[in-house]
Order: structure tokens, then C-alpha cells, then sequence
């Protein structure tokens, strides 16, 4: 996407094959900087510390992860251990083992001696791909937006939780690609965007986002979703997931399921834009069997921010001494979803539908 003149991506591949370069999202919205990723143990290190973040981005930052390591040893053995190291950084998001798994199983069929270079060309197949997958979700999401736009005068409104925006994929974003699209078209859109505490994905990498493309948006801290679906005043939410099951349950970011207890409390439709490299097909009980990320309780009770003098400083909120927990995740029963906005179309939240959609 466009950030003033530059047309940037998370992520770049170095054009010598060496290294990629990801936007360090630590330094949002205050600073862009750019970090080199030169080996796969380097990779494992951004995904786990939230450099780069979002599930479909960790899932193209691993493929050159394992690249890397293909052109440092393609052994059997040691591109098995990278695939180890990278599937640990983050257990919930599926598309970091999906993409994984997909490069080791291209490479290891081919000799030794051609893997580096296939392996090159496999991630960056990937990353292609991811950019297909989410401008489709967008034309399909697009849809919902139109409808709406149809029934009554006045911007859109949509309401979105955490960053699934292009910064979270290779481009345009899952949640954002429909909003960016009906931007572009001269569609009247205004995005309700969540903080979404404790990381703020939302104030800091959503609102930037929006930003600079010239989405007209506002902040709201968590708790205000419910009462402005009390008041008419969201069309829609619209959410990206990290994982979804075979019969629907959408796994996002924690917060996500309040906001679709809310949404159905008050007949405010719920998606959920899932690129199909997020659904689990191995996994059916998402309540059950989705693995939850526990983070750091230093996430919860310390909050980062700029100062007035421009110095980006963190600050302690709660009281010596206090416990804190940090679930990153929680999971949206499918029974609560009004849709999934997948690249093949808009499909229910439901087994058979999916089962349908998958062929
Ligand atoms: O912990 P994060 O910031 O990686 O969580 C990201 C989310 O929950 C996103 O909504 C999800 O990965 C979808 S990104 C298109």
C-alpha cells in the first residue's frame, strides 16, 4: 500500500537472496524503520518478539525463514530443525506451520544443491500469493459493503479489533482489503477502530495504516464497541482470525469474542476475513483444541508511548506487586458469526458450508 509517495510492504526480500527486510511494527506509529532478517534463527526471533506480526505475515516472514536456512546448509537435517525453530516462535496462528510445511515439503524432494535457490523463489511465491488471496477478499467483502452503502445515505460504518490490515499480510490486509477497496471506489466508509489493549494493535498499526491511506477513522477504546452497536452507530464488524476450524470458530485476537457477543446482542453482522491458509483442517472444536497464546504479563501492565518532547517511553499502570495475565487470543464460536469472507467467496461459519467451499 501507499504510505505518502513510497508504496511500501511489510516485508521485503533483499534483491541478493540473502536476507529480507520487515518494518520493526515495535516502532509504530512513532517511527518506520526497517530491520534485517539474514537466517532463520533471526526470523524466529522477529516472529516471537512481534516485529513482524499478524498471521498471514508470519506465515510469509517463515517461508523466507526456511530460504534462508536452504541457502546457509539444505541439508535434510537442518532444514528440519529451522522448520522446528520457526513453527515455536507463535503457537496460534495456523499460518505459520502452514507455510512451513509447504516449503519443506517442496524442498526436500529436490537435491540438496537446488534447494537454496527454489526455496528463494517458493517464498516469494507465497508472498504473491497471500497478495492475490487478500485482494480477492476484498472484491468479496467489497459486496457487503455496497449493500449496505444501498440501503441508506452516509458513510459505512464498520467496526474492526486488533491489525489485520496490509501491515498483517503481505498487502492490502484481510479486515482492510474490502475497506481500502471501497475507499478507492469513492465508497463513503468510516472505520470504528479498537485499541485493542494490551499490544494496541489497533491505536498504533490500524489507525497509522488508515491513516496514510486517508480512511477516515476513530480510536475507541475496547469497551465502547457494545455501546455504539447500542446506538446504531456500526453497520458491521469486520475482523481478520489467526485460526479457524472445520466447522467455523473463529480464533482473533483477544477481545474479538466480546465484540461478536455485542454485535449479535444488538443484530450487528459479524465476519471474520479468513484467507483459507487460516483454516485448520485438521482441527474441528476451535473452543477446545485451538491452542492460546500466553504473552508476557509485562504487555498488560506496562503501556508504551511517545512523550510531548518526542521520546517513546513505557510507563507502569498498575500497582506494585499486582499479578497480571495476558491471553492473546480467544475464540468466536461459530454460532456468532454472521460469515467468512474467503478468497472463493463469503461462506457461513458452518461445516458443511466450509466443507462445500473446500470441494
Ligand atoms: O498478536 P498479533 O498482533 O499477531 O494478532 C493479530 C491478529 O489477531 C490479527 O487479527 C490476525 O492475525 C489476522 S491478520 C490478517
Amino acid at each position: 500500500m501507499k504510505v505518502g509517495a513510497w508504496a511500501l510492504r511489510p516485508i521485503r526480500p533483499c534483491p541478493e537472496g540473502d536476507a529480507v527486510e520487515v518494518i520493526d511494527q515495535r516502532a509504530l506509529p512513532h517511527r518506520l524503520q526497517f530491520e534485517r532478517l539474514a537466517s532463520a534463527p533471526a526470523v524466529r526471533d522477529a516472529v516471537r518478539d512481534m516485529w513482524v506480526r499478524g498471521a498471514p505475515l508470519i506465515g510469509a516472514c517463515a517461508a523466507y525463514g526456511i530460504a534462508l536456512q536452504a541457502r546457509s546448509d539444505p541439508g535434510n537435517a537442518a532444514l528440519e530443525a529451522a522448520a522446528h525453530l520457526l513453527r515455536s516462535a507463535r503457537p496460534t496462528a495456523v499460518n505459520l506451520g502452514w507455510a512451513v510445511d509447504r516449503m519443506v515439503a517442496a524442498l526436500l524432494p529436490l537435491a540438496p544443491a537446488a534447494r537454496a535457490e527454489a526455496a528463494w523463489r517458493l517464498a516469494g511465491d507465497l508472498a504473491e500469493e497471500d497478495v492475490r488471496v487478500n485482494a480477492e477478499i476484498g472484491r468479496h467483502g467489497l459486496e457487503l459493503l455496497k449493500a449496505i452503502a444501498a440501503r441508506r445515505p452516509g458513510p459505512v460504518q464498520v467496526l474492526t479489533h486488533c491489525n489485520a490490515g496490509w501491515l498483517a499480510t503481505v498487502d492490502w490486509g484481510t479486515a482492510t482489503a474490502p475497506i481500502y477497496l471501497a475507499h478507492e471506489q469513492g465508497l463513503p466508509i468510516h472505520v470504528w477502530v479498537d485499541e485493542t489493549r494490551p499490544r494496541n494493535q489497533g491505536a498504533g498499526l490500524t489507525a497509522w495504516e488508515l491513516g496514510a491511506a486517508g480512511v477516515p477513522h476513530t480510536v475507541v477504546a475496547d469497551n465502547a464497541g457494545g455501546h455504539l452497536m447500542q446506538h446504531g452507530r456500526v453497520d458491521l464488524v469486520i475482523v481478520g482470525c489467526d485460526r479457524v476450524s472445520l466447522r467455523g470458530d473463529v480464533c482473533n485476537k483477544i477481545g474479538t469474542y466480546l465484540k461478536a457477543l455485542a454485535a449479535r446482542d444488538n443484530g450487528v453482522p459479524f465476519y471474520a476475513a479468513m484467507p483459507l491458509s487460516t483454516l485448520d483442517r485438521r482441527l474441528r472444536d476451535g473452543l477446545a483444541d485451538i491452542p492460546i497464546e500466553e504473552r508476557a504479563a509485562r504487555e498488560v501492565t506496562h503501556v508504551a508511548g511517545r512523550t510531548a518532547a518526542g521520546e517513546i517511553v513505557e510507563v507502569q499502570i498498575v500497582p506494585d506487586g499486582s499479578a497480571a495475565a495476558n491471553p492473546a487470543f480467544d475464540v468466536t464460536p461459530a454460532r456468532l458469526v454472521s460469515g467468512l469472507i474467503t478468497e472463493r467467496g463469503i461462506v457461513a461459519a458452518d461445516e458443511a458450508a466450509i466443507a462445500a467451499l473446500l470441494g
